[in-house]
């Protein structure tokens, strides 16, 4: 089994991406050939600032690492170190027909919140679908918001083969029910773009004071509490082990614990993850040297798959 996945450099991870993505993934590396690597070609779509753009890939590779990806079992790379993609993008474009594309609703979200209807932004699942082709991945672990990429890169992926002859592998997309959409402190999906986000390399400082400020309803004190509909419950079940989640679950139903209480439980749980992960982290920045090398040969394994599989494509499109 081949697993790809991409994470765009575009900011500080948060818990979402931990759970709907990152977690997954790290967890996948034991079941197959894993191909993870950071999406730097997708965030030349929204960042503007060369030296942005390049500390937060460097941020995003210290993060991976730090969270468990193991460069000994997975390739680990930058998109852009992989240009075959953007070769196979052109193709794939030619094929992929502008109602798909317009249907998506990753395009038309980006479009509401004010950002620029650049051609790349519109073109981004095209790209998306080239990373996935590429290395003829058969799962990609994502959270639920990019399932209909997965869609679009079958469809794709089915087009190519029906005209062309059998080329690509069809991917499947893997997503789990746990951490496909994980609540931010105001309750909606947590994301970077509602600024309703908990960092998971920030200080602890810092986590203390996102967790403080998730967002709960008026009951009192004594009142018994419906941990289902609690921000802070469903966070604390995606960190706890289900001993510790029913333990929880009763004090909410007893009544005569605070939200307050519920949330130092809640950061407890959270510094017991993510303390000695952040420790890594900080070891590994010390490190610039080890985490380049690791991207480098990441990088070079991505390319032999990618340039066997675009001499596929050419050979079968008529381009050679
Ligand atoms: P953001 O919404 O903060 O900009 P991204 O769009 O960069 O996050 O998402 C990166 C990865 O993390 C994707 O695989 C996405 O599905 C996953 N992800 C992001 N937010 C969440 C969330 N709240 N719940 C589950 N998965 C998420
Ligand atoms: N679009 C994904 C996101 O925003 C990142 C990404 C780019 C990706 N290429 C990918 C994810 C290929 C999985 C497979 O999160």
């Amino acid at each position: 089994m081949r697993i790809l996945s991409g994470i765009q450099p575009t900011g500080k991870p948060h818990l979402g991406n931990y759970f709907g993505m990152m977690r997954q993934a790290i967890e996948l590396q034991q079941q197959g050939d894993a191909y993870y690597f950071i999406a730097n070609y997708h965030a030349l779509t929204t960042i503007s600032e060369a030296e942005t753009l390049r500390a937060n890939t460097q941020d995003v590779a210290l993060d991976f690492l730090a969270c468990g990806l193991d460069p000994e079992k997975t390739a680990f790379y930058r998109q852009s170190d992989v240009p075959q993609v953007t070769e196979l993008t052109w193709i794939l474009s030619c094929l992929a027909p502008m109602g798909l594309l317009e249907r998506c609703h990753s395009y038309k979200d980006k479009i509401a919140r004010g950002l620029a209807a650049s051609h790349g932004l519109f073109s981004y699942p095209v790209l998306m679908a080239a990373d996935i082709l590429a290395v003829q991945s058969n799962v990609v672990p994502v959270g639920r918001d990019q399932k209909q990429h997965i869609e679009v890169t079958r469809d794709l992926a089915i087009k190519f083969n029906n005209q062309y002859g059998e080329v690509f592998t069809i991917p499947e997309p893997s997503i789990l029910e746990a951490g496909a959409v994980v609540p931010g402190l105001d309750g909606q999906k947590m994301s970077k773009s509602y600024n309703n986000t908990i960092e998971i390399f920030g200080t602890a400082k810092a986590a203390k004071k996102q967790i403080m400020r998730i967002v709960t309803d008026s009951k009192q004190v004594e009142d018994p509490k419906d941990p289902e509909t609690s921000t802070i419950f469903a966070l604390y079940k995606l960190l706890a082990s289900p001993a510790d989640q029913e333990a929880l679950e009763a004090r909410y139903r007893a009544g005569g614990m605070g939200y307050g209480d519920a949330k130092k439980t809640l950061l407890e749980a959270f510094e017991a993850h993510f303390g000695p992960l952040r420790e890594r982290r900080e070891a590994l920045a010390n490190d610039p040297d080890y985490v380049e090398d690791v991207l480098q040969s990441g990088a070079a394994r991505a390319r032999k798959l990618a340039t066997e599989t675009l001499e596929r494509a050419r050979q079968a499109a008529g381009l050679a």
